[in-house]
């Protein structure tokens, strides 16, 4: 138990802790008293503390703490500009940022990377230098998509990490719980503050038989999406078992893990097991999987464990899938999909297929893709409708690249993109159709909503294997079958293709390719982070004030908000989230989707200073630049939808003190206390209906409180009449320290300084 392995080959000095596993899980036996799944082994695993913390599946909320943190360049940027806020010298546990998401598939890869470095410039320069000054690992632009280099270098079995981006699951194919998260739940973890979820439920998949033929990891997962729908796996940690598991290749289960995102779960999970001992091999990294054999006790689930909900595949029988469009849940087995393409009026013609991206791009994808591509040359075919390939990392690119298949990939029509996400996030700058017009495309991306790939509403897209894209493009057509259909090739003869073949592992190993990788200086306090004062897309952050001591008195009420109101009518997205960098801009799009229970309108409210009508967030910076602190009054489950911590952070800088509602979302009540405001719940629901947008109230008694009390609060009318009612709060005692220090990470960071 003494050994000391590194958690990844990058980071001198972190351990990996797997005595700290079984230390949690002999105290939460000794409570449980039941057999655990392998789910459970590495969550509890990570348990702050193992003898208070309440477990119970689905219901309690865990504290954890997670090994590392990964944010790509999309959401690090606000979740490091917190981060900084806290004054800490460096992250609390190694964290790693990738340049993935901000580079635009024109032309192809060199090109695009070039343009891309130049568009974005002063987001590089902000992220590599803030890496550098807090210890952070930084992945420049063309290094590869966030998910595939995890797993290349610092995904291992039995770690727990976070990630800001919803497929970090993708580390369940090396045994590695990996969530994603919003980046405000990144910071905590960063500045040292445990991670709370909810004792997640999970569901067992028990994979019999073999898989041969056509048939791909892919197809298990486009299965399980068909069995799950899109919400099926919420609140579950999707967990694998059974003899079918050893069957499939490590990278074959990061593709599956990284699609669990589709169906909503938490995450998804392997055992350890040879294949990915194999894969620790080849990634230079057998000291983990010598350390892992040790411990495999720990890392594959106990006999007799029970899951909440079981489903059974016998991969010998399993067919390969197609699903789609608009859905990733809509799962079609490739022999019924001709007629469902017929009967749907789905566009037949191919416009596009697209392999690789986080989901897809693994040696052995690549090596089966261009087994049918050269076999559809060696009959002198060319590809009939688009292609391009996306490698997820600039290792996968130099590899393939070495082993001939870019040639292959290109001699047939194919465009490499560059390793980053590209399409699959709506970085395409689509030529071939106009905005509006149907048509279809198939990918072996993971997401297919609507418009994701292109922003044209019109646009099927399905989802499928790398194998099925491949043959598929070469008849230019979605009721192509390749399993029973044969193509004419350039001598005018029928041929069918054969069963693709590929190698999971390179057999000349992998060749890393150009070095994208900025290691952390060993001192980094010196280093100076590069934000312009003069940029519109990044600004520093300033702590916000601690409270005062004061009840508030007279706080204007800024919207009345009525019916739904989510975190994109609180923030929203699109165009704006160019600015995510960027409070002051950014808090330009606050509350303007809200609809005014007043009037029925949406960012129309009363100034009840000057008695116009304006803009929510000019109205809100006009009070809080005259120093009077303002109240939002809400519905019922206020705040749900996605995590973006912007929607706390907005109102929290435009001056607002306090947030009077029915009831929450839980995370963004969470968020905004962490931002230091104060999440108010009328006791009595039916008090919403005595407020107005042109009511002023005073929170009273916040000298005296004590977690646990109501609140009272006085409303006072248009007319002068005032009434009293109350308020609750679910406010812990240390979330009331959050509120006086005027935000957690001002806590965290009197902390560091005391
Ligand atoms: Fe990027 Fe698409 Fe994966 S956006 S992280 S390649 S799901």
């Amino acid at each position: 138990g003494d050994r000391k392995v590194e958690m990844s080959n990058l980071e001198q000095g972190r351990y990996i802790n797997y005595q700290r596993i079984e230390d949690n899980l002999q105290v939460v036996r000794s409570r449980l008293n039941t057999p655990l799944t392998l789910a459970e082994k590495i969550v509890y695993g990570h348990l702050d503390n193992p003898h208070e913390q309440d477990i119970q599946r689905g219901v309690s909320y865990l504290k954890l703490r997670p090994d590392r943190v990964a944010c790509q360049d999309a959401t690090a940027q606000m979740a490091i500009l917190q981060f900084m806020s806290a004054g800490l010298p460096q992250t609390a546990v190694p964290t790693s940022v990738h340049c993935d998401h901000l580079i635009q598939a024109q032309i192809g890869g060199v090109k695009d990377l070039a343009r891309a470095i130049d568009i974005n410039k002063e987001v590089y320069d902000f992220l590599a230098t803030a890496c550098a000054k807090y210890g952070i690992g930084f992945w420049k632009p063309g290094s590869g998509i966030i998910h595939q280099i995890i797993l290349e270098n610092y995904a291992a079995p039995g770690l727990m990490m976070i990630g800001t981006d919803s497929h970090t699951p993708n580390a369940g194919g090396l045994g590695m719980v990996a969530c994603g998260v919003g980046g405000a739940d990144a910071v905590d973890v960063m500045a040292g503050i445990p991670w709370e979820l909810k004792a997640p439920k999970v569901i067992g998949v028990y994979l019999d038989g073999k898989m041969s033929g056509w048939t791909t990891p892919k197809d298990i997962i486009l299965k399980v999406a068909g069995i799950l729908t899109v919400k099926g796996g919420t609140g579950a940690i999707i967990e694998y078992f059974g003899p079918g598991v050893d069957t499939l290749s490590c990278t074959g289960m990061a593709t599956i893990c990284n699609m669990g995102a589709e169906i909503g779960a938490t995450t998804s999970l392997f055992p350890y097991n040879s294949k990915m001992q194999g894969y620790l091999e080849a990634t230079n990294r057998s000291d983990i999987a010598s350390y892992a054999n040790e411990f495999r006790h720990n890392l594959t689930p106990d006999e007799g464990c029970e899951y909440d909900q079981r489903i059974e595949i016998n991969l010998s029988e399993l067919e390969p899938h197609v699903n789609g469009p608009f859905t990733p849940d809509l799962a079609t087995p490739i022999s019924k999909f001709a007629a469902e393409v017929k009967k749907n009026d789905w566009p037949a013609e191919l416009k596009v297929g697209l392999i690789g991206s986080c989901t897809n791009s693994s040696y052995e994808d690549m090596s089966r893709s261009a087994h049918i591509a050269r076999e559809a040359a060696a009959h002198g075919l060319k590809a009939k409708s688009l292609f391009t390939i996306t490698p997820g990392s600039e290792q996968v690119r130099a590899t393939i690249a070495r082993d001939g298949m870019i040639e292959t990939f290109e001699d047939i029509g194919g465009v490499v993109l560059a390793n980053a996400c590209g399409p699959c996030i709506g970085q395409w700058d689509r030529q071939d159709i106009q905005k509006g017009e149907k048509n279809s495309i198939i990918t072996s991306y993971n997401r297919n909503f609507t418009g994701r790939n292109d922003a044209n509403p019109a646009t099927h897209a399905f989802v499928a294997s790398p194998d099925l894209v491949t043959a598929m493009i070469f008849a230019g057509d979605l009721t192509f079958n390749p399993l029973t259909d044969s193509l004419k090739g350039s001598d005018g003869k029928e041929f069918k293709f054969t069963e693709p073949r590929g190698d999971e592992l390179p057999s000349r190993g992998y060749d890393p390719g150009e070095n994208t990788f900025q290691a952390p200086p060993k001192d980094g306090s010196s280093v100076n982070v590069a934000v312009s004062p003069s940029s519109d897309r990044l600004q520093l952050l300033t702590p916000f004030k601690p409270w005062d001591g004061k009840d508030i008195i007279d706080a204007p009420v800024l919207i009345k908000a009525k019916g739904k109101c989510t975190t994109d009518h609180i923030s929203a997205g699109g165009p704006w989230l160019k600015y995510r960098g960027h409070l002051e801009n950014i808090s330009q799009n606050c509350l303007i989707g809200a609809i005014n229970a007043d009037s029925g309108e949406a960012n129309k409210i009363l100034n009840q200073k000057t008695g116009e009508f304006g803009a929510v967030p000019t109205v809100a910076a006009a009070y809080r630049d005259a120093g009077i602190p303002w109240i939002v009054v809400g519905d019922e489950n206020y705040g749900e939808g996605s995590s973006r911590e912007h929607a706390a952070l907005e109102p929290r800088f435009l001056g607002g003190a306090a947030v009077l509602c029915r009831s929450f979302a839980r995370i963004h009540e969470t968020n905004l206390k962490k931002q230091g405001m104060l999440p108010l719940w009328f006791k009595n629901g039916a008090d919403y209906d005595k407020i107005s947008g042109t009511d002023k109230i005073s929170i009273l008694g916040l000298n005296s409180f004590k977690p646990g009390q109501d609140i009272e609060l006085e409303i006072k009318h248009e007319d002068g009449s005032t009434e009293k009612i109350l308020s609750t709060t679910s406010i812990n005692e240390g979330q009331w320290e959050w509120f006086k220090a005027g935000s957690a990470l001002n806590m965290m960071a009197s902390a560091a300084k005391a």
